[in-house]
């Protein structure tokens, strides 16, 4: 059985990444980092199908100190679990939102979210590389505000727009182990990033709606359906992309 690690499952995007590659029979681990209910519900969810076929693990990816800790974890759980010393896809997934003025900025909030979308998930990949089975693939959750438009994301499009370039290091590093190493860079997604914001200011929605070519802001869904794609062997020629997927944001 393959196997995915999947950060940030517990909700929005990963959440659906979860499900549909546990849909696939692929063997989910899969992190959260504050609610652990979801993830458990997630991993029942994938279970009723396929038993034994998720487990769901606390991830803070701003502590890096935990990160060895963690990968035991995945270890004795890839042992246990699937009779395996290695896995085939990570999903760097999980980070957090919302913006500050660059004036008013703290070096809290700017370390919070560089360590958190960038620094984590680049050594936790250092991390796990070692166990990832020859042609492994990675995908790296970037966004639209890598390249810059709202005011307020001086931390946030930064620390996206890093992940992006380190995807494509990341792919040339690899290759010699066929790994593929792809990026993907959301537009505005119906989630509970930035602390819900879009449902706890539904008004948001439709301005950003408005400025996007299809109509319409995304939903978990489309962009999980694309992670899984690239996951796929049909993408088995594409490595070092980052592929928009926001129903022409700001087009
Ligand atoms: N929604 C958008 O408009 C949008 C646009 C472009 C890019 N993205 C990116 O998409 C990815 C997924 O976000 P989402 O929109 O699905 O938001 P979400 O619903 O808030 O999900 C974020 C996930 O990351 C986890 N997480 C939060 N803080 C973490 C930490 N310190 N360490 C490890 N995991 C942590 C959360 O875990 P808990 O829920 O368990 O706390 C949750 O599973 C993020 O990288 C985000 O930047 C989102």
């Amino acid at each position: 059985m393959k196997v995915a690690i999947v950060t940030g499952g517990s909700n929005g995007i990963g959440k659906s990444v979860a499900l549909e590659l546990g849909k696939k029979g692929i063997g989910v681990i899969l992190t959260y980092h504050s609610d652990q209910r979801g993830a458990d519900d997630i991993v029942r969810e994938i279970e009723k199908k396929h038993p034994g076929g998720a487990v769901a693990l606390k991830l803070d990816l701003s502590k890096r100190e935990t990160f060895e800790e963690f990968v035991q974890l995945v270890k004795k759980n890839l042992d246990e679990r699937w009779g395996r010393k290695t896995f085939d896809y990570l999903v760097n997934n999980g980070g957090i939102g919302g913006g500050m003025p660059f004036v008013e900025m703290t070096e809290e909030y700017f370390f919070k979210i560089l360590n958190t979308n960038f620094t984590g998930p680049f050594f936790l990949t250092q991390s796990l590389i070692r166990f990832m089975e020859e042609e492994g693939k990675i995908i790296n959750t970037s966004s639209t505000s890598s390249r810059g438009s709202f005011p307020g994301y001086s931390a946030y499009g930064p620390s996206k727009a890093a992940l992006t370039s380190w995807t494509r290091y990341l792919a040339k590093e690899l290759s010699p182990r066929k790994i593929r190493v792809n990026s993907i860079s959301p537009g505005p997604v119906h989630t509970n990033l930035g602390d819900g914001v879009f449902d706890k200011h539904p008004e948001f929605i439709q301005p950003l709606a408005d400025q996007t070519a299809l109509g319409k802001i995304g939903s978990p869904i489309d962009v999980a359906n694309v992670i899984v794609s690239f996951l796929s062997d049909e993408f088995g020629w594409v490595t070092a992309q980052d592929l928009e997927v926001s129903g022409g944001f700001l087009l």
